[in-house]
């Protein structure tokens, strides 16, 4: 795909997986709406783009939990650009507890952020795509989701990814007959603010945590096959890094 003048959305583009995917694509010359939710970050990334890519860039300060903020992002792409050709769909938040620990606030907010901001923010954007019979949506889901069972303390936030993982392999076989590109990236561990938060993480694990560049890698990857093809899923996964790989102990399924 040629991409330049392509009308581009970023949700949780200030900062970096987001930000890395905006900066690419702005390189390649399309135009731009990023959102996250503070401003003063979203107006940095914006200036920092446009100071070295000069390509047309809007930041929408939008929270994708709030569907009234997913409609102004929307409204803001439509009524600046005109359409929406690529919807990056990315924002998310991470949170890791013992099941037992975690407050009944913080599994309401991974569900309407990681899981209902992706499919609402879709649902808004797909009807304008069908009718031009065109349109690629790419999606941020999690390397966890290739684990079974899912990792332990992060049983909220992967099993969410995983429900968002099935829906778009449903809405992938539903959408090709509308000539409309779904892909899911399935990221391992990547070294951005999200995984600083994450505990018991030790600095030679830090070491081997993968650059958003191999992410955006894939993301590019998405949007460069022939116009007859769509990469259903795309996993990038590190070498040696924990929760990429199984986690039940060999001693444990030993025991009778
Ligand atoms: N890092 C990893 O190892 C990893 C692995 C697998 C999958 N992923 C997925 O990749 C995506 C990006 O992660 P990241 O590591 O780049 O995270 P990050 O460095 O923490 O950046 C997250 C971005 O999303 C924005 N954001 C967070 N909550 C938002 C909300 N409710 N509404 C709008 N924007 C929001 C943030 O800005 P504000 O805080 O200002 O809103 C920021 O711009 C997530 O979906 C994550 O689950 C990450």
């Amino acid at each position: 795909m040629d991409l330049k003048g392509k009308n581009v959305v970023i949700t949780g583009a200030s900062k970096g997986i987001g930000k890395a995917v905006a900066m690419r694509l702005a390189e390649n010359g399309v135009n731009l709406v990023i959102a996250a939710r503070t401003q003063s970050t979203l107006d940095e990334t914006v200036k920092e783009i446009k100071d070295k890519t000069g390509v047309n860039i809007l930041g929408v300060a939008a929270d994708v939990s709030k569907l009234d903020d997913l409609k102004k992002i929307v409204d803001t792409a439509n009524k600046e650009f005109g359409s929406i050709d690529i919807l990056v769909n990315n924002a998310g938040v991470s949170s890791q507890y013992p099941f037992e620990k975690q407050p009944l606030e913080d599994i309401e907010r991974l569900a309407h952020t990681n899981y209902l901001g992706y499919v609402r923010l879709i649902r808004l954007v797909i009807e304008q795509m069908i009718a031009r019979k065109s349109g690629s949506i790419i999606n941020m889901v999690s390397g966890s989701t290739l684990c079974d069972p899912i990792p332990k303390t992060f049983v909220t936030y992967s099993s969410l990814k995983v429900g968002l993982r099935a829906f778009l392999k449903g809405l992938f076989w539903e959408m090709r007959d509308h000539n409309i590109k779904i892909t899911s990236i399935l990221p391992g561990v990547v070294d951005t603010g999200l995984t600083d938060k994450l505990d018991n993480i030790t600095q030679d694990q830090k070491d081997r945590l993968m650059s958003p560049d191999a992410v955006v890698d894939m993301v590019m990857f998405a949007l460069s096959v022939p116009a007859n093809t769509c990469p259903l899923e795309l996993a990038v996964i590190n070498q040696q890094t924990p929760w990429t790989k199984p986690v039940i102990d060999y001693s444990q399924k030993q025991a009778k």
